[in-house]
């Protein structure tokens, strides 16, 4: 099968398409022909040698897929040849024609998405939900900012929110980016790159501020958010790719929480339910990923360009195959 590799650490050069044995699988596994696989900023921070855990070498990275299953282990009791999914992959492997998954971490996927959509769906919402429901306890009426709302994460998070009744106001940096996260539903959108920006976005909201910020990169914006918030407001800090400096009195003021969102952090309790409310939301209709591009394995290397050094995101991005 063909598959994207690396044999070292280092830049975006190393990705190396080849054609390699096809998975074995376990009992308790799944072979999934993959049709569409996401691509995710941590894929470019493994790539690097910049994570926390690590594969071995070689290793084919990727962390979410959509496919047909090819065949199942022989414990393998709720899935079948032929069933249309998508799978979480903690252990990477996604860049591939072939992936061997956990049962337990392959969901079906309905005939409402594409299979790029499907691909689309493990990372951004499971994140979201964690940030938002499983750790900020999102309550309907409350009002939330999405700081980074073109992204994958963002839209994920955007279109939670409004199923679960708050109103919404989500940030990008380009008017492309700003009709999407509309689209998707946010009451308020603002450009993260125009100066007093978070002023209009709390003037929009009626002023008090808001009651929960779901974070992408806190690194740039985690002192601004403190300075922007309502009582007992919480910060999801999902994304954050350096040091930033805050005033923790704002948090006195407000008592205020910052709350660290890890997705490896969830329980197989935590993930199970998020994939319940995850497919019940795609059978409603408002979880509908938005796919911004789609590459060929032979175009890795611009893939892990363009997700970590563009800006303008439009929605995921995704290998098709
Ligand atoms: N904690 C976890 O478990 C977890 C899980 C998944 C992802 N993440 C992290 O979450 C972050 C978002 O992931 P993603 O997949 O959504 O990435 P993505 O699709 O590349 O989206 C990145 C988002 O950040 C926005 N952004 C850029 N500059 C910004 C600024 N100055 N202020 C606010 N937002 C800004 C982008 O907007 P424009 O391009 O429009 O400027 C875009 O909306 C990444 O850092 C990722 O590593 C964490």
């Amino acid at each position: 099968m063909r598959a994207v590799r690396i044999h070292k650490f280092g830049g975006p050069d190393n990705l190396k398409l080849e054609d390699i044995p096809v998975p074995s699988f376990r009992d308790s596994e799944v072979l999934v022909r993959v049709n569409a696989a996401g691509i995710n900023p941590v894929d470019t921070y493994i790539r690097e040698g910049a994570y926390a855990t690590l594969p071995k070498l070689p290793a084919i990275l990727g962390r979410e897929v959509a496919g047909i299953v090819e065949d199942v282990g022989d414990g393998v009791s709720n899935l079948k040849k032929g069933d249309r999914v998508f799978a979480l992959l903690p252990e990477n492997g996604g860049y591939a024609e072939f992936v061997a998954c956990k049962e337990e971490n392959v969901y079906p996927l309905s005939e409402k998405l594409s299979f790029s959509q499907g691909s689309g769906l493990c990372i951004p919402y499971f994140t979201a939900y964690r940030a938002l429901v499983t750790k900020c306890r999102i309550k309907p009426g409350e009002i939330l900012l999405v700081h980074g709302a073109s992204g994958a994460v963002g839209i994920a998070a955007v279109q939670i929110a409004k199923a679960y009744g708050l109103t919404v106001a989500g940030t990008a940096g380009t008017i492309e980016g700003m009709d999407v996260v509309k689209k998707v539903g946010a009451d308020h959108v603002f450009n993260h790159r125009e100066k007093g920006y978070l002023n209009n976005a709390v003037a929009a909201i009626g002023g008090h501020g808001f009651n929960v910020v779901l974070e992408n990169l806190a690194n740039v914006n985690l002192g601004a958010d403190l300075t922007v918030l309502n009582q007992q407001a919480r910060v999801a800090v999902v994304g954050c790719r350096g040091i930033v400096e805050v005033n923790p009195r704002s948090l006195m003021l407000t008592e205020g929480s910052i709350i660290g969102v890890m997705l490896a952090g969830a329980t197989a309790e935590e993930t199970q339910e998020t994939a319940e409310v995850i497919l019940r939301g795609i059978e409603s209709g408002w979880v509908n990923p938005v796919i911004s591009r789609e590459y060929k394995l032979d175009e890795a290397t611009e893939a892990h360009h363009d997700i970590i050094r563009t800006t303008g995101a439009r929605g995921k991005l995704v290998f098709k195959l």
